[in-house]
């Protein structure tokens, strides 16, 4: 399975451990972790990026960059992982090398700010889903925000996420979404 995803302006390629000063950039800053649980520290992610690396379901579960397709340069993350329901953060030991997650999968998004208002994290999303219900045998991918975030809440609704209402998630109540591969394909007739 090609796990580099190409758009016209991106590519999505697996997140590596030499990404780590992207994700310490990112994942440190207070307005990028805002509506995600706030700013996680630098020695913590250290500690985890190995984690944050694995790979599920044969590489079609886990965290890709998103980079600037001419310059390479990556500049954001997307993942497809396991939904947390009761504890605050990824169960990594769902995310096994051959196998698929058994819970609800969800697809979730950060950008440097630098990168913001571009239409870029629709871009990914719309890829990360044609890639989740064309090649690989998922048939649901849910999303859950805080409720004031009002960029990534737009951008479910442009990429065909539908409103599931109020929904445990992280050990908290949260507005929940969800796209299923039948809902993708009327969006997308030609799948
Ligand atoms: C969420 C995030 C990835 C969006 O990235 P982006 O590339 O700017 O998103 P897009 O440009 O594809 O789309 C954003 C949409 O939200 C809209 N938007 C932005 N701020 C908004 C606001 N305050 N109120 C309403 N709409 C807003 C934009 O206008 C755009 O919609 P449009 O295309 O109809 O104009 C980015 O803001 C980010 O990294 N935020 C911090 C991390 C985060 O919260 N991730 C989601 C949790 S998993």
């Amino acid at each position: 399975m090609d796990l580099q995803l190409t758009t016209k302006r991106l590519v999505l390629r697996p997140l590596l451990m030499s990404d780590v000063g992207l994700v310490i950039e990112m994942f440190t800053d207070h307005q990028i972790m805002k509506y995600a649980g706030g700013p996680i520290s630098e020695e913590k992610i250290n500690a985890e990026m190995a984690l944050n690396i694995r790979r599920g379901g044969k590489g079609c579960v886990g965290v890709w960059c998103i980079c600037d397709r001419a310059s390479g340069e990556a500049f954001g993350s997307i993942a497809l992982l396991p939904l947390p329901i009761d504890q605050d953060h990824t169960d990594w030991e769902q995310v096994v090398e051959n196998q698929l997650p058994d819970g609800e999968i969800e697809i979730g998004y950060f950008l440097k700010r630098a990168a913001w208002g571009n239409g870029y994290a629709t871009e990914a999303a719309e890829r990360l889903l044609c890639f989740t219900f064309e090649d690989t045998s998922l048939k649901e991918v849910v999303a859950v925000i805080d409720p004031e975030n009002k960029s990534s809440r737009r951008v479910l609704d442009k990429i065909g996420f539908v409103s599931t209402g109020t929904r445990r998630a992280y050990g908290q109540k949260l507005p929940g979404f969800s796209i299923s591969a039948d809902m993708y394909r009327v969006k997308h007739p030609s799948l």
